[in-house]
């Protein structure tokens, strides 16, 4: 081989790999955030193994003294990893129009409040606060959406 094409064949081989990569990228991103999605919800699943108490406490801390947590505070510790970014789809804190959508097709605040509790579509479970009760989970929606119960 002669060095020019040497470098041609050099400049195929990394070109080739630029553009592999640049059709992989997607891939990886999904596979980051089903990962990220994964990590945040696994600490739910083992807090539980731990300690025998620790069903009994979960469910003390969500209603004993200081009474339901804010919007704010339930949506920043748990509701932002998907609905800041709209990870997954997640309709965006703000983002009116969208919300709107979403109350029209789930029909009324309630149905909107007990498919976030039940899970919806890539949504787990109380958006991962195992121990909300559905007073915050309503406040978080109202925090997020705009929209009043
Ligand atoms: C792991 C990501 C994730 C987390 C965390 C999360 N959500 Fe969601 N949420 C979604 C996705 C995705 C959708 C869209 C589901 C669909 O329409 O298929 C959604 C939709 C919703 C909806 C609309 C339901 C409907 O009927 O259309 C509500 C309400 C909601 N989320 C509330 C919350 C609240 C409150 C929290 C925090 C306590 C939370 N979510 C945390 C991913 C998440």
């Amino acid at each position: 081989m002669s060095r020019v094409t040497q470098i041609r064949t050099l400049i195929a081989l990394v070109g080739g790999l630029f553009s592999a990569l640049a059709f992989a990228k997607p891939v990886e991103l999904d596979d980051i955030s089903r990962k990220e999605v994964a990590e945040r919800i696994a600490p739910l699943g083992s807090v539980c193994l731990e300690g025998e108490d620790c069903a009994a406490n979960a469910g003390a801390t969500a209603s004993t003294a200081s009474g339901p947590r804010s919007g704010e505070q339930i949506f920043n510790q748990f509701c932002t990893a998907c609905h800041t970014s709209g990870l997954l789809g997640a309709p965006k804190k703000g983002d009116k129009a969208v919300w709107e959508t979403k109350l029209a097709a789930a029909g009324d605040f309630s149905k909107l409040l007990g498919n976030a509790i039940k899970g919806v579509g890539s949504m787990p479970p109380k958006g991962t606060c195992g121990d909300c009760s559905d007073e915050e989970i309503s406040n978080a929606i109202e925090f997020m959406s705009g929209l009043k119960p």
